[in-house]
C-alpha cells in the first residue's frame, strides 16, 4: 500500500500492511491477532508531523474514529472527539458553537489523537491548555486506560506518549474543556497586528480564529498543493548563559523567555541567518516564507528531506554553536 496520500510530505513509500480502524473495539479486535503484537507497527492520524524514509515493514495503523460531542457545564463546555477527527474541524466546531480556549490552534494540520503527543500549539496556546483527558488503547493489555492532565506530563511539543510510554498507546478519544465566556489570548504579536490592521477592537472568537487561520496561510505552505510537515525543528532552548555569550556576538538574535533559567531561540531565525530560507536543493528546499519548514517540491525522498534537515542542523551548529532537534517524527531509520 502506498503512503504517499497518508503523509502531508507526501512522500511515496509503501506499508507492508495497512489497515482503518474506524470505531475503537476494532482495535481489540485487530490485537487479539497476535501476529500484529510481533511486527513494527505505525499509528497514523493526519500523518502531518513525520517523515518517512524507507518502505515501512510492517502494519501501519490509520486512526479514522470519528464523532464530536460537547456537554455544558456551568461556565465551561467539555467538548469529547474521536481521535481520528481531523483537528481543525474540531476547533470550527467549537469556534461555532462560541466555545473558547482553542481558537489559536485553528489549521493546524493533524488529527485530534495525535494532538495530545507533540502537545500542539500556536500563537501563545498549547493544547495542555485546553486539554481535559483522554482515552488510550493499551497495545500490551488490549484494554483501554484514561489518562489526566498531569498523567500526560506534557511540555514543549512534548508528552508521555513521546517519551517513557512511545508506541504502547494509541489514543482514541480526547476530552477538552472550553469556556462559555470568551477568554482571548492576544499576547502573541502577530494576531494583535492583525486585528488591528482589520480594524477589530473587540475580537469575537470567530475573529481570532480567522486572523490565525490567515496568518498561518501567509506564513506556511499549504499540504495539499506543496508537502511539508509545519515546523521541522523545535526553537531551541539553552541556558541563560550560554544566551548572554551568543548575544554578544549576534545582538539582534530573536529569542522569548522559556522559564527560569532559560531561552528559547527562534530556529527560523538561526535558519534564515544561515542563508537557507527560500533555498531550493534538489527536490527539496525550506519554505520561502518560514524557513523552518521543510518542503517537498515534488518527488523528494524522504531520505532526500533528511539529508537536507543535517545539513542545516551542522551549519546552524557552526554558526551559532546551537544544535537544533528535529520536530518531526523520522520513521524507518
Ligand atoms: N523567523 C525568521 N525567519 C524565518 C522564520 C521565523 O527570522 O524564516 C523569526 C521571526 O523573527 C519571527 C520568529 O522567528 O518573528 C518566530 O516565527 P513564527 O512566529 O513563525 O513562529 P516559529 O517560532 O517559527 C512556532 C511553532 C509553530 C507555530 C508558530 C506560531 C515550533 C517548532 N513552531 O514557530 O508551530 O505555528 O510558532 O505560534 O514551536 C509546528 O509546530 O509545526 C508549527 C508550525
Amino acid at each position: 500500500v502506498s503512503l504517499k496520500h497518508f503523509n502531508t510530505f507526501g512522500i511515496d513509500v509503501n506499508a507492508k500492511y495497512f489497515v482503518e480502524i474506524n470505531r475503537k473495539e476494532e482495535l481489540q479486535e485487530l490485537f487479539a491477532d497476535p501476529q500484529w503484537l510481533q511486527i513494527p507497527r505505525l499509528v497514523l492520524g493526519g500523518g502531518s508531523n513525520m517523515l518517512l524514509v524507507n518502505d515501512f515493514n510492517g502494519l501501519v495503523i490509520r486512526i479514522n474514529i470519528r464523532g464530536i460531542e460537547h456537554r455544558v457545564n456551568g461556565d465551561s463546555a467539555i467538548v469529547e472527539a474521536g481521535g481520528g477527527e481531523v483537528w481543525n474541524d474540531l476547533v470550527n466546531f467549537c469556534v461555532d458553537h462560541n466555545l473558547s480556549g482553542m481558537e489559536n490552534l485553528s489549521l493546524i494540520p493533524g488529527s485530534v489523537g495525535a494532538s495530545p503527543i507533540q502537545n500542539i500549539g500556536a500563537y501563545g496556546v498549547e493544547l495542555k491548555d485546553v486539554f481535559e483527558s483522554c482515552e488510550a488503547f493499551e497495545i500490551a493489555t488490549n484494554t483501554f486506560r484514561n489518562f489526566g492532565k498531569s498523567d500526560c506530563k506534557f511540555g514543549y511539543r512534548d508528552s508521555v506518549f513521546k517519551t517513557e510510554l512511545k508506541g504502547q498507546y494509541i489514543i482514541t478519544s480526547v476530552k477538552f474543556k472550553l469556556s462559555l465566556e470568551p477568554q482571548l489570548k492576544l499576547t502573541y504579536g502577530a494576531i494583535s497586528e492583525e486585528l488591528a490592521n482589520r480594524g477589530i477592537n473587540t475580537p469575537t472568537i470567530k475573529d481570532v480564529s480567522k486572523v490565525v487561520s490567515a496568518i498561518r496561510v501567509s506564513k506556511l505552505p499549504d499540504p495539499t498543493t506543496i508537502g511539508n510537515a509545519g515546523s521541522f525543528f523545535k526553537n531551541p532552548v539553552i541556558p541563560v548563559e550560554k544566551f548572554a555569550l551568543l548575544k554578544t556576538i549576534h545582538p539582534d538574535v530573536v529569542n522569548y523567555p522559556a522559564g527560569e533559567g532559560f531561552i528559547k531561540l527562534a530556529a527560523g531565525w538561526l535558519i534564515e541567518q544561515c542563508g537557507w530560507k527560500g533555498k531550493v536543493v534538489g527536490n527539496t528546499g525550506t519554505w520561502k516564507n518560514q524557513a523552518l519548514v521543510l518542503v517537498n517540491h515534488g518527488g523528494a525522498t524522504g531520505e532526500e528531506v533528511l539529508a537536507f534537515s543535517s545539513q542545516i542542523i551542522d551549519s546552524v551548529y557552526s554558526k551559532f554553536g546551537v544544535l537544533l532537534e528535529r520536530e518531526v517524527n523520522i520513521i524507518g531509520t
